[in-house]
């Protein structure tokens, strides 16, 4: 049996797979910012493990196949529990709750139908416990990833004892009102889930302190406290109730905020290959000298592209005198196509960018470029040449992208920034900030902005560039393995 010192379960692993015609595997790196920030921090932990499932067909052949590569493992999970697990249960409640995105009158629902996709939920998280527990060493330091996994701390901490656990909540956590539309069994299952761990992570202070708060008195499972001391780290104290109705032993879960930021050299000369220089040229000669407000994103609910549409809509409606001098550039890549609310939202997005452009276009201006392909080199080219950047999600644990423009852009640009954003709480001093509701106010912002006097934009700039590579991935990810280590 293998023993590793430092082990990492994240849903999504560094590569997957895909099959050739002939029935050949080939890997390649896997997508999305968890992904590119643990690959960037854990190149520096040579011998660690990441644990995560199998995503596909060809994943799951290469499983079958003992295809792998070093310091990884995937699980071959069946795909309906997966199907369950993920969409059924991660994405669709558990995205949902954080992100407080339920529209109200008509969802959630909690039937039978939800109690089945609880169960695969559970039986993944317990598959990843038990890989987890085979690979450890003892004392060994597991670091777990996000909402997906959320039982994984309780569930290897029943297997193995003798670890360190932590884990890191890459969402927001929701607030009480919220999570206590959870059926509380279930509320309870995910707090002492999370409680299993040693020390929690979240991006901010706002997060950490809506888990301290909301995990607290649940007498039919144990009993946990928060804590909020004066000094120091916030944290939970907890007894457990075994199977036999007692209480187990005293237990203190320490909750910390690692808000990651940005490798600035890394960013930059990835913005500077040739491929990217080549998008660039061709982006430059679709804008011509105009403005660009930029904006990238997943088409993700929580990202709020609609009302950002609408925004820029009312800023040409009520300052004509942008019409012809501005374009907005919007990357809206796909993402979470099985779901049902995931592809009306995303035809929503294009059908609302198409009426912007058909009310205001002329000739020889388009106001709205829209950008459905996931295509890094060209969100990139964009970061280059952004005069503002549109960040307005109602609600999201970090937002990388308000971190990542102000580094790359070559002129400066003005952050049009949500106080929903988990970066809210270390760039508002020099972004223009707004209500992700108010689109009188984020048109008004999007204004102030692109009139922005240079020097301004550029000393605001530099500040928003350095608050943002404050706390790089691997300084992110070494910090939480010290503190699980000490
Ligand atoms: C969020 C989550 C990440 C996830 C990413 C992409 O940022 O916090 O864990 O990797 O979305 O979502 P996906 O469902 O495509 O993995």
């Amino acid at each position: 049996m293998a023993a590793s010192q430092v082990l990492v379960a994240a849903n999504r692993g560094p590569l997957s797979y895909s099959l050739g015609t002939d029935g050949s595997l080939s890997a390649r790196r896997g997508g999305g910012g968890l992904v590119s920030g643990l690959s960037a921090a854990l190149a520096r932990q040579p011998d660690a493990l990441w644990i995560c499932a199998a995503l596909s067909d060809a994943d799951r052949e290469a499983v079958r196949r003992g295809v792998s590569e070093p310091g990884v493992r995937m699980l071959d999970i069946d795909p309906t529990m997966y199907d369950d697990a993920y969409n059924g249960i991660a994405n669709s409640v558990l995205w949902f709750t954080h992100h407080h995105l339920y529209d109200v009158p008509r969802e959630p629902v909690f039937d039978a139908e939800f109690r089945r996709r609880w169960a695969s939920y559970v039986a993944y998280n317990e598959a990843f416990a038990r890989a987890l527990a085979e690979e450890a060493a003892p004392g060994a330091c597991v670091l777990v990833q996000d909402y997906h996994l959320a039982l994984v701390p309780g569930a290897l901490r029943e297997l193995r004892p003798d670890l360190r656990i932590g884990h890191f909540t890459h969402t927001p956590w929701a607030s009480r009102e919220f999570l206590e539309m959870l059926p509380a069994d279930i509320l309870s299952q995910l707090t002492w889930g999370m409680l299993g761990a040693d020390r929690l992570g979240f991006h901010t202070s706002t997060w950490a302190s809506n888990f301290v708060g909301g995990a607290t008195r649940d007498d039919a499972h144990g009993i946990a406290d928060a804590f909020f001391p004066r000094n120091g780290a916030a944290g939970v104290h907890h007894r457990r109730m075994t199977a036999d109705g007692r209480y187990g032993e005293k237990r203190f879960t320490e909750v910390t905020e690692y808000p990651l930021g940005v490798d600035a050299d890394e960013l930059r000369a990835l913005a500077h290959r040739p491929e990217v220089d080549g998008k660039l040229a061709e982006l430059r000669a679709e804008v011509g000298d105009r403005r660009t407000i930029v904006r990238v994103d997943r088409t993700e609910l929580s990202k709020n592209i609609l009302r950002g549409l609408l925004a820029y809509r009312e800023l040409l409606t009520v300052h004509p005198e942008w019409r012809g001098r501005v374009v907005h550039l919007a990357s809206a890549y796909p993402s979470r196509q099985d779901l049902k609310v995931y592809r009306d939202y995303t035809a929503a997005v294009s059908e609302l960018a198409a009426e912007i452009n058909a009310e205001f276009g002329t000739e020889d201006w388009q106001p709205v470029l829209v950008s459905v392909q996931d295509d890094f080199a060209r969100s990139l080219a964009a970061y280059r040449m952004a005069d503002v950047a549109l960040v307005n999600p109602v609600r999201d644990g970090m937002n990388l992208v308000a971190k990542e423009i102000p580094v790359v852009s070559e002129a400066g640009c003005a952050l049009v920034l949500s106080t929903g954003a988990g970066a809210y709480e270390e760039l508002r001093a020099d972004a223009v900030t707004v209500n992700p509701y108010d689109v009188t106010e984020t048109a008004a912002a999007l204004h102030a902005a692109l009139s922005m006097p240079e020097p301004e934009r550029a000393e605001r700039t530099k500040r928003l560039a350095a608050a943002a590579t404050a706390l790089p991935p691997a300084a992110w990810f070494e910090a939480q393995l010290s503190a699980l280590r000490a």
